[in-house]
């Protein structure tokens, strides 16, 4: 009875390890959980304010599908001041969250069998959304020792005449890139010498680490597709709020998708986004933002003294992605990175994603969405947990 289209769905490869999790946390442990993909911060007050506001003054009812014009405005004035871009409303879609900007982008441009090219290490939805539009998601093999970076040569080795697309993302998740302007412009150069369009997810441009983001649409806003939200730079993960910024027609495109398979996204959601992306020098966001950045900086010094594993110091949002290859294998405790996991869920108490689940076994992700104290503790139990391992083989 279900859709071949949705038969084909795979479900999540954290599944067992999260229903293990919940087992766990009902029998009364403690776990640290740096499974996490949500900022530890509430929204800030500045914002909450507006949507009491919106509440009161009538933004309650349906909006233009594609967005009521204020917020629309709003992310135009945010893209002149941040990719240097003048855009108009009409190419800017709201939506319910980043996934649904991506989901409508990719339903308006691919065709039964376009291959969509991501590099793994992926975000989790990106194979799965590109299936959904009846797209062949090809996955480009990045190399740590590349710091994860999408290079012209591997672009080129997986080329076909049926490719039609790249999703790029940064700052990246699972593994924290943020590309130079020269890497950037290298990978928009391949698209435009071959026609393929891009798709941008920038969802944690505002947490920026170190250097800065070179966003593909400053360089190519015809063919680059830039897409955000409020989810994660502004911890606004439950007011389902995203947007995609594109050329005329294909916005056009997304806004018509848009009208018949969702109609408008939340209008007091819309209504805070001119205050959100005005307030990012408000001092709740600078504090959630330098909060990551000396996170960050605690989770790398730790690592850096674990033997035996490979990481890149990430340059941006809140996940550091770890080589631990060189404890698995046959004949040691852990045969994989899901074993690892479930091993380090167990007997430490610390939760983890595989690397199996962003297309990259061998690896685990750490998310530093949680307090100081908390990591601290965590990574010191995961360096136990690898010298266990590492003593037991
Ligand atoms: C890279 C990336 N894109 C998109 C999303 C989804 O964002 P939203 O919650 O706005 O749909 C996430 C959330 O984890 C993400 O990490």
């Amino acid at each position: 009875m279900i859709s071949q289209r949705v038969r084909t769905i795979t479900p999540s490869a954290t599944l067992s390890l999260n229903a293990r999790l919940q087992e766990m946390r009902a029998q009364g442990k403690e776990i640290i959980n740096l499974s996490v993909g949500e900022p530890d911060f509430e929204t800030p007050k500045f914002i909450r304010d507006v949507a009491h506001e919106a509440m009161e003054s009538g933004w309650t009812r349906y909006t233009a599908t594609s967005g009521h014009p204020e917020a629309r405005e709003a992310v135009c004035r945010h893209v002149q001041a941040t990719r240097n871009v003048e855009v108009k409303p009409e190419q800017v879609v709201l939506s319910s969250g980043v996934k649904h900007s991506l989901s409508q982008a990719l339903l308006s441009l691919v065709n039964p069998g376009d291959e969509v090219m991501i590099g793994a290490p992926y975000w989790v939805s990106y194979p799965e959304l590109i299936r959904l539009a009846d797209g062949i998601p090809v996955v480009v093999e990045t190399r740590i020792e590349d710091g994860f970076r999408l290079t012209r040569e591997a672009l080129e080795k997986q080329l076909t005449p049926r490719t039609m697309g790249i999703i790029l993302n940064e700052p990246g998740n699972p593994t924290g890139i943020v590309s130079s302007t020269a890497e950037i412009l290298e990978i928009v150069e391949f698209a435009r010498d071959n026609d393929l369009w891009i798709i941008s997810d920038e969802i944690y441009e505002a947490m920026v680490h170190e250097g800065k983001l070179n966003s593909p649409f400053s360089i190519d806003p015809q063919r680059v597709s830039y897409i955000s939200g409020l989810s994660k730079s502004f911890a606004m993960t439950g007011w389902r709020l995203g947007w995609s910024v594109s050329e005329p027609d294909r916005a056009n495109a997304i806004g018509r998708l848009q009208s018949h398979n969702a109609a408008n996204p939340c209008s007091i959601s819309q209504a805070c986004v001119a205050a959100a992306l005005g307030g990012m020098d408000q001092p709740e966001l600078q504090e959630m933002y330098a909060a990551f950045r000396e996170r960050k900086n605690l989770v790398v010094e730790k690592l850096d003294q674990m033997n035996g594993v490979q990481f890149v110091s990430p340059k941006g949002a809140f996940y550091v992605f770890v080589d631990i290859s060189n404890f698995l294998g046959e004949g040691k405790l852990v045969a994989d990175s899901n074993q690892f996991c479930l091993g380090l869920l167990e007997e430490k108490g610390v939760a983890a994603v595989p690397g199996d689940a962003f297309g990259t076994p061998g690896c685990l992700r750490l998310s530093y969405a949680r307090p100081a104290e908390e990591l601290s503790d965590a990574l010191d139990r995961l360096s136990q947990f690898l010298e266990k391992v590492a003593s037991s083989s």
